[in-house]
């Protein structure tokens, strides 16, 4: 963990962020205006470089350099790169002569690696403090996990997610997934098998589950249906006391028990809501949760702050407000 620095006169900690003019740097940027205790220092962008970041008066994208890293040696580096891209930024930081003492990375690349901490605040916060490398979890597998880690034990058999995206979960480079021309009027259903999520948030829980994205033509948020069985008979008010129960201290986390979460009122905001929590009176062991995210902050930005805040021992809503 790092210590404060006492490069900056008024923030604690700096902070550079590698793939900065993407959806996730960019509310990273946003979120970041906020925080007492950390100041942005540099902002990566290849394609970006020289341009002003807006929102942040005089600051501008830099290129990625590698040497100017190295004398900046910021104390934490957020990486906001797509899959695949982040694994080689880390070895060349590592390399380098002062690597950063906390590296957070958004993509998938740290996710399965045991020397990296897996950081979904709400189910391991201790683990995270302290922690110098934080793979932040995936979007879809965000809004999984904290709707199946209160029930993990009870769980029988395999349970089956359903989960539909806004296109920002696609990222900024153009594809079938974000192309809101294509997808207006319908649904895009995609990886119905062997979705990196699945296998995330299999890995994660300690227990396999089944997973199939959709993409819809609004911008953001996630609606998660989550269906399981269970290993006792339970009723709906018995299921969703336990998610409360789960959830009491968490105040980024809103549980509102039968009735549905509207992804349109998640928008914006850090958070998650779970609701829509019911057991089919025909067969009591059978249950099903909705979880709403926005992707960009609780799947991604936001969380990662959560996150960063854990590592440093900081207040756990600093630079978030609910
Ligand atoms: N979008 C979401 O909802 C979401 C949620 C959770 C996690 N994530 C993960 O967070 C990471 C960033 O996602 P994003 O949605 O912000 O992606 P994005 O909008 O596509 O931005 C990607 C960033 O990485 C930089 N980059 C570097 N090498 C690149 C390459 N070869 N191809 C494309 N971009 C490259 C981009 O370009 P410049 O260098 O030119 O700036 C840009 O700044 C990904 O790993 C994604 O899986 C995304």
């Amino acid at each position: 963990m790092p210590t404060p620095s006492s490069d900056t006169a008024t923030k604690s900690y700096t902070l550079g962020l590698v793939g900065a003019r993407g959806s996730v740097g960019r509310e990273l940027i946003a979120l970041l205006q906020r925080h007492s205790a950390i100041e942005l220092t540099s902002a990566w962008s290849e394609s970006n470089a020289g341009q002003p970041i807006e929102g942040v008066p005089g600051m501008s994208f830099e290129a990625p350099d590698l040497d100017a890293w190295r004398e900046s040696a910021p104390d934490i580096v957020a990486l906001a790169l797509p899959n695949g891209r982040a694994a080689e930024a880390v070895a060349a930081l590592e390399s380098s002569r002062r690597p950063p003492a906390l590296i957070i990375d958004c993509s998938a690349d740290h996710r399965f690696d045991a020397s990296w901490v897996y950081g979904l605040p709400e189910t391991n916060r201790s683990r995270i403090r302290g922690a110098g490398r934080i793979a932040n979890p995936g979007c879809y597998a965000t809004a999984m996990g904290l709707t199946l880690s209160p029930i993990r034990d009870r769980l029988l058999g395999v349970p089956h997610c359903f989960g539909v995206s806004g296109y920002s979960g696609a990222g900024s480079t153009p594809s079938e997934r974000n192309n809101v021309a294509r997808l207006t009027g319908g649904v895009l259903p995609y990886s119905s098998v062997g979705h990196i999520h699945e296998r995330e948030v299999s890995c994660t829980l300690g227990v396999p589950i089944r997973f199939a994205p959709s993409v819809a033509p609004f911008e953001r948020g996630i609606v998660m249906t989550v269906l399981f069985e269970l290993d006792a008979p339970t009723d709906e008010q018995a299921l969703a006391s336990i998610y409360r129960e789960a959830y009491r201290d968490e105040q980024l986390i809103d549980v509102i028990d039968g009735a549905t979460p509207r992804v349109q009122e998640i928008v914006g905001r850090p958070g998650a809501v779970i609701g829509a929590i019911q057991v089919d009176p025909a067969h009591p062991t059978r249950g099903a949760a909705v979880c709403v995210i926005d992707n960009l902050l609780k799947g991604a930005a936001s969380q990662a702050l959560q996150n960063i805040n854990a590592a440093l021992g900081l207040h756990k809503l600093e630079g978030i407000s609910p």
